[in-house]
């Protein structure tokens, strides 16, 4: 093995290495998936930006010389021109298949205002003039990718942009003279403006662009020691159909983030378009959450008598189970219980077409606390439990609810002899109803957010629960502030 690694020549080796995550099977924790109406939408939206950035265009203002005979020589000036209107039509954003997006419009108009002046010896005259740009048509690659640490990027590539026609109207004195040479006018605009409009627009997705992909967040934080790691796990995934976007989806505790010991599972999307975008969120994000809730001692619990409601018939001291266990009243008169409870490992989540569930196994230690508190270990419980899980979705988050079944609970040891342990069931399943699971709930509530762009809001949800993972459609919608 070791010979024929050396052996190996370093480029293989280092293709192997470069490969190793998929090998390893680090598949992505959560897929969000942008449908053909998502880029539509995408683009009505885009284009009102865009629109109104071209307005904000500062045309320069150019100069020339003319010649006309028997008028002789003179130089002219346009200025202070400025985009009064323009109509973007035609607009589509489509999928470019392993590379990202092309953005084009076609059949757009745009009018422009401003003014001349000519110089002609003594002679100065000026006026304004009304441009009527046509037919303008644009075509710009978005090229999709990921830099560290597992941020999308985006960069304009091949920008083309294509003016059909421009027509000038001059209007003062000597606008006639103008209209004279307007071809000439007309064609200096036209290259004008194709190379600022491609300029305007490779700006606007390399900075204004660029920087609101960055809003998707790298990690979320959930409390003062959970966190979501929703690093892209590579560059968007851009096929003939849709866009997929690969995110780790991993729960840590930023105390101490260490390694999974499970792998997120492959997930075969269904193909659905009629909502703009879907999110595939797998069991992995679940049950990573699960194991760091579970790492920091958060489904630790602890019963003591005061917890237990006054009218109960069983108490949490030695009197209340002198009849059924004698051995305990007799060893520890009138002392109180402790019952400690630990998750024995933390709970996966199970999906099934349609069903959530999971079944926590439970270990209960029951305590004498001693005059001298000391605690006296005295029994083991071991508890069993099915509890079905709902998951819902609410504006940007997944909340959940969990509903316990009754427990089944088992005496594994006792050093006071073996009882009947039905009235500690009964105590259990009332504090695991009544304080346990409203605590767990209050949690999930507060629900695990999305990996969402600033501004962009998610309605008419619906959720799907497949074989490993919960699919979620929504439509998009873009909150303008
Ligand atoms: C939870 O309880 C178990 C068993 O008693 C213990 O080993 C663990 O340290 C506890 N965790 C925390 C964070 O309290
Ligand atoms: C889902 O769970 C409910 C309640 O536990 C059960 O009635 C139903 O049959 C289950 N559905 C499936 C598809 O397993
Ligand atoms: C949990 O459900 C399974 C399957 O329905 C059943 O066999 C088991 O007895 C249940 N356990 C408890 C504690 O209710
Ligand atoms: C959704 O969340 C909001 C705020 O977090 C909350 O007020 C509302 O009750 C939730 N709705 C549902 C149906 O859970």
């Amino acid at each position: 093995m070791a010979n024929s690694a050396r052996a190996l020549p370093p480029l293989l080796l280092g293709l192997l290495l470069m490969s190793a995550p998929g090998a390893l099977g680090a598949n992505a924790g959560l897929v969000a998936r942008i449908t053909d109406k998502g880029l539509e939408y995408v683009t009505r939206e885009g284009l009102v930006t865009l629109q109104s950035e071209l307005h904000k265009i500062m045309l320069p203002d150019f100069t020339g010389d003319f010649k006309i005979k028997h008028a002789g020589h003179g130089q002219y000036e346009f200025h202070s021109l400025d985009i009064r209107s323009c109509e973007l039509l035609g607009s589509a954003l489509r999928l470019l298949p392993g590379q990202g997006l092309t953005f084009t419009i076609s059949d757009s108009f745009i009018r422009v205002q401003g003014k001349w002046k000519v110089r002609k010896r003594f002679l100065k005259l000026q006026g304004s003039f009304d441009l009527q740009v046509k037919g303008i048509t644009l075509s710009v690659n978005l090229l999709l990718g990921s830099q560290p640490p597992g941020r999308p990027t985006v960069t304009a590539s091949s920008c083309s942009s294509y003016i059909r026609d421009v027509e000038a109207d001059m209007s003062g004195n000597l606008g006639w003279l103008l209209n004279l040479f307007h071809s000439q006018i007309e064609s200096k605009f036209r290259r004008v403006l194709e190379s600022k409009i491609c300029e305007m627009v490779q700006k606007l997705v390399n900075s204004d662009l660029q920087l609101y992909l960055q809003t998707v967040p790298v990690t979320t934080e959930m409390d003062s020691f959970a966190s979501i790691d929703y690093s892209l796990m590579e560059a968007p995934r851009a096929t003939a159909q849709m866009l997929d976007v690969m995110f780790k989806g991993e729960f840590f505790n930023h105390h101490h983030h260490s390694p999974v010991a499970f792998v997120a599972p492959v997930m075969n999307l269904p193909e659905e378009h009629s909502q703009m975008v879907y999110f595939a969120v797998s069991d992995y994000v679940f049950n990573t959450a699960s194991l760091v809730y579970h790492e920091a001692g958060y489904l630790n619990f602890s019963i003591t008598d005061d917890m237990i409601p006054p009218n109960s018939n069983i108490r949490l001291t030695t009197k209340s189970f002198r009849t059924f266990v004698p051995r305990l009243a007799r060893l520890y008169p009138s002392m109180n219980l402790e019952l400690q409870g630990v998750v024995v490992s933390a709970p996966l989540l199970n999906f099934t077409p349609g069903n959530l569930s999971l079944a926590p196994q439970m270990e209960i230690e029951g305590f004498v606390l001693l005059p001298s508190s000391v605690r006296a270990p005295i029994f083991r419980l071991g508890v069993a439990t099915n509890v079905s899980a709902m998951l819902t979705f609410n504006t940007s988050k997944i909340t959940g609810f969990l509903k316990p079944e009754k427990v089944q609970v088992e005496l594994k040891e006792s050093k006071v002899g073996a009882f009947n342990v039905a009235l500690l069931e009964a105590l259990l399943n009332y504090y695991i109803l009544n304080t346990l699971y409203p605590n767990v709930n209050d949690n999930l509530a507060k629900g695990i957010p999305l990996p969402l762009l600033k501004h962009i809001q998610l309605c008419d949800p619906v959720l799907q629960i497949h074989k490993d993972f919960l699919f979620l459609g929504s439509n998009i919608q873009y909150k303008r502030v």
